[in-house]
Formats: C-alpha cells, sequence, structure tokens
C-alpha cells in the first residue's frame, strides 16, 4: 500500500554510495579511485589497477609485490576440476562454462561459505575474517584466467597448461590458451600489453547489470563464487558483456561499407540492433573506445588489418552523422574491442569471457567495499506493486472451462 512503480530500469536510483569508480557521462569522464582511465591505462597494469580498485590506493613496490605474488600462487585449480570442464559438449558457449565453474568452484572453499560456517563472512575489528575476504579475491582473480584458459582449451579437445609463473597476468593468460609444448614459448609481447590494457580498462564500470547482480546476489550472505557466478550470467547478455561478440556478428552479417545505409535504415525501422553503440550512462563517446582505437593500431600492425575494419569504420561514420542517433546521443561504446579479439585470433564466443575475467576485479572490490561497509550488509530486498487478480477461490480441475 501506498507503493508505486519509480523507476523501471533503474534509470535514476542510487541504491549505494561507493568509493570506487566515478563516471560522467554528458562529459565522457571515467576514473578509478579518482585516476582518470587514459593515464591508467598509459602508466599502469590491470594488476595495479586491481590493487587500486580494490584497496583505494595505489600500491607500494611492496604492496604490489606481495599481491601479484598472492594472485599468481592462487592460480592453480584443482587437478579434479578437469573432469568438470570435460563434462561440457564441444561447441558448448564459454560464458556457459565459465559461470558455471565460477560456481563450481565455490564447493571447494567452505571457509567463504557462512552458510557452512554458521557466522557472518567479516566481523568488524577482526583481523582475520578480513584476511579471508581477501584470500577470496586473491583466488577469484588469479583463477578467473586459469578456468577461462581452460574453457578455451577443452573446446579443442587439448591438454590444460599449468599456470607459469614467470610471465604477467596476461602473459600468463596468453600461455595457458596457446601453449603447444613449444620449448621456451613466450606471447607476443605486443599482443600481451594490448591485452593488459583491454583488461585494465574493463576491470570496473560501477553499478552496471552485472556488478548489480553481484551485490544483490552477494547482499543474501551467499559466498563470492556464487555471486560472481550471477555476475557472469548477467554479463553473458547481448546488451551487455555480450555485445562484443554482436558487434562481430553484426558486421559479417553486414559484409562490406556498401550494405551500411541499408543496416542503419532497419536499426531505425528497429528491426535490427546496431551494437557497439548506446549506453545508459554515456551520453557521449565513451572514453574507453579511444584508447580502444589507439590499441587496435597497435595491434594490426602486429596480426594485420582486420577487413571488418572497413565497415565498422562506414558503420561509425554513418551513425554519428545520422539524426536518429544524433538525437538520441547514442555514441560508441566499448565493445568495438571485439575486432581486437578477433585479430587476436580468440574465438568470436570467447569474447564476452575477455570481458568477464577482468571485470571480476570490479565486482570483488564492490563486494569487499559491501561486505565490509559501516552497519553490515542488509539484504537487498526491492519492493513491487501487484497489478495481478484480485482474490479467488480453487477450481478442482474437472469443474474448469
Ligand atoms: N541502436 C539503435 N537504437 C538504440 C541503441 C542502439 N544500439 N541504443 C539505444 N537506442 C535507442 C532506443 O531504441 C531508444 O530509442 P526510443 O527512445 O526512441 O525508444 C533510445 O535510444 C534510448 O535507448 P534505451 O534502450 O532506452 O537506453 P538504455 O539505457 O535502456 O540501454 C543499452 C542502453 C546499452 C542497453 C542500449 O544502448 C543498447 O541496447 N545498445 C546496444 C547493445 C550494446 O552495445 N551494449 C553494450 C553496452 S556498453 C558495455 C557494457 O556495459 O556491457
Amino acid at each position: 500500500k501506498g507503493l508505486r512503480v519509480s523507476d523501471k530500469g533503474f534509470l535514476n536510483t542510487a541504491v549505494i554510495q561507493s568509493e570506487i569508480t566515478y563516471i560522467d557521462g554528458e562529459a565522457g569522464i571515467l576514473r578509478y579511485r579518482g585516476y582518470p582511465i587514459e593515464q591508467l591505462a598509459l602508466k599502469s597494469n590491470h594488476l595495479e589497477t586491481a590493487y587500486l580498485l580494490i584497496y583505494g590506493v595505489l600500491p607500494s613496490k611492496e604492496q604490489y609485490h606481495n599481491f601479484r605474488l598472492e594472485v599468481t600462487r592462487h592460480r592453480v585449480v584443482h587437478a579434479d576440476a578437469e573432469g568438470f570442464f570435460r563434462s561440457f559438449r564441444y561447441d558448448a558457449h564459454p560464458m556457459a562454462i565459465l559461470t558455471s565453474a565460477f560456481a563450481y568452484l565455490g564447493s571447494y572453499y567452505s571457509e567463504a561459505n557462512p552458510s557452512l560456517q554458521g557466522q557472518k563472512l567479516y566481523t568488524k575489528g577482526d583481523a582475520e575474517s578480513l584476511e579471508m575476504i581477501d584470500r577470496q579475491i586473491y583466488r577469484l582473480i588469479g583463477k578467473a584466467t586459469t578456468l577461462a584458459a581452460m574453457a578455451y582449451r577443452v573446446r579443442q579437445g587439448r591438454e590444460f597448461v599449468i599456470p607459469p609463473s614467470h610471465l604477467s597476468y596476461t602473459g600468463s593468460f596468453l600461455y595457458m590458451m596457446d601453449h603447444m609444448g613449444e620449448e621456451n614459448y613466450t606471447p607476443n609481447p605486443v599482443l600481451e600489453k594490448a591485452l593488459d590494457v583491454l583488461f585494465l580498462l574493463h576491470a570496473d564500470h560501477e553499478l552496471n547489470a552485472s556488478c548489480t547482480t553481484v551485490l544483490q546476489t552477494a547482499s543474501s550472505l551467499v559466498d563470492p563464487y556464487s555471486a560472481i557466478a550471477a555476475g557472469c550470467a548477467s554479463l553473458y547478455g547481448p546488451l551487455h558483456g555480450g555485445a562484443n561478440e554482436a558487434v562481430i556478428r553484426m558486421l559479417i552479417s553486414i559484409g562490406s561499407p556498401e550494405n551500411v545505409p541499408a543496416f542503419i535504415q532497419a536499426v531505425k525501422k528497429r528491426e535490427k540492433t546496431l551494437s557497439g553503440f548506446g549506453h545508459r550512462v554515456y551520453k557521449t563517446s565513451d572514453p574507453r573506445s579511444f584508447i580502444v582505437r589507439k590499441t587496435a593500431d597497435e595491434v594490426f600492425k602486429v596480426t594485420g588489418r582486420d577487413a571488418l575494419l572497413d565497415t565498422a569504420m562506414a558503420l561509425h561514420d554513418a551513425a554519428m552523422k545520422d539524426e536518429y542517433f544524433v538525437r538520441r546521443k547514442l555514441a560508441p561504446n566499448v565493445d568495438f574491442c571485439g575486432l581486437i579479439y578477433r585479430a587476436m585470433g580468440f574465438p568470436l564466443d570467447f569474447f564476452p569471457v575477455l570481458f568477464a575475467v577482468p571485470r571480476v576485479v570490479g565486482w570483488l572490490a564492490h563486494w569487499r567495499q559491501m561486505m565490509i561497509q559501516e552497519g553490515g550488509v542488509k539484504i537487498w530486498r526491492p519492493r513491487q506493486v501487484y497489478v495481478g487478480p484480485s482474490k479467488r477461490d480453487y477450481e478442482p480441475i474437472d469443474s474448469r472451462a
């Protein structure tokens, strides 16, 4: 009583206060803990930025060393998990595998499961419970790359690769995917760096659908592995993390630049979706899209230019000039990075995984912020306005019309 549906789709509802990520959608500004994304992309790396997002400050040398060590040593996945991965069909979508893998992983770590422990995960002032929270964070960031590489290799019927400890976060990820038993194999440094920049760009984006899902799920005090699995499920959709895959499918279906005008007309008639355009928060170009473009130039010098680029450019130019898109303030978002993933040789359906792995960092930064917040966690339980039938009496099946 007295309730009204106020904001379908949460267009203008803030559900938390957060110190993590700042976005000004009108001005096209993105900052992690106050640092502009452009500076971080140029000068930092994914793991250092992960530390920043989670703990709020850039690490000292010692803090960075220890954080890197913890993440690195937590990458190994128990050998029993091989059977789990091998149970998927050869053509299973890797996001289906990854989503399930996070929930599966949680079954190994009862220490993070309050239902099994019969207590809260975190108690204020209790250093051990904070260490326990941080241990799950190292573990999830570390194992995210290993699970993703396993999802990649299992579909090719290949053996799994033990994470190497001598490479960077993205370097070892590429190693686990690409390694075919060659001696002295190292990933191409330009591609390793490009992937690191893309990981950093994807590390957090405040309360998007998947982060909200993680927090909503975690608010019941479920273990973080289940919450991350829920986040992956939300990310999988084509309006969110699935858009980078959808962009390439769209470009392939358009075929060549001369078909762009007809495609734009179909979008305006709402027969087609222009994936990679539009954003709930940005009403101008997504600042990450400029860094994506610069990174693409570096990658194409190594891999060669992707033929789909001409269609992508024609589409971009046509949409940016078209009154339909201008009036609605629709501009490119981060998802044209699919062109880079394609040039690097990743299979199309693996692209959302390349979004999920780095986003684990942002989800965990928000999860930690929520767990240790002043006053403890309150379960997220929105209300609804019921508009169904009023009371009626049950009729046995034989007497129903
Ligand atoms: N192509 C054509 N029209 C669009 C598009 C698009 N890509 N995006 C929005 N519109 C139109 C929409 O039809 C609506 O028009 P009208 O007011 O006449 O009905 C208007 O623009 C406002 O759009 P909306 O759908 O109400 O905006 P939203 O904030 O609810 O949705 C969005 C945001 C990202 C889901 C949407 O822009 C979209 O579907 N984009 C394509 C998918 C995509 O690229 N998603 C990735 C988002 S960025 C990375 C991430 O966060 O995952």
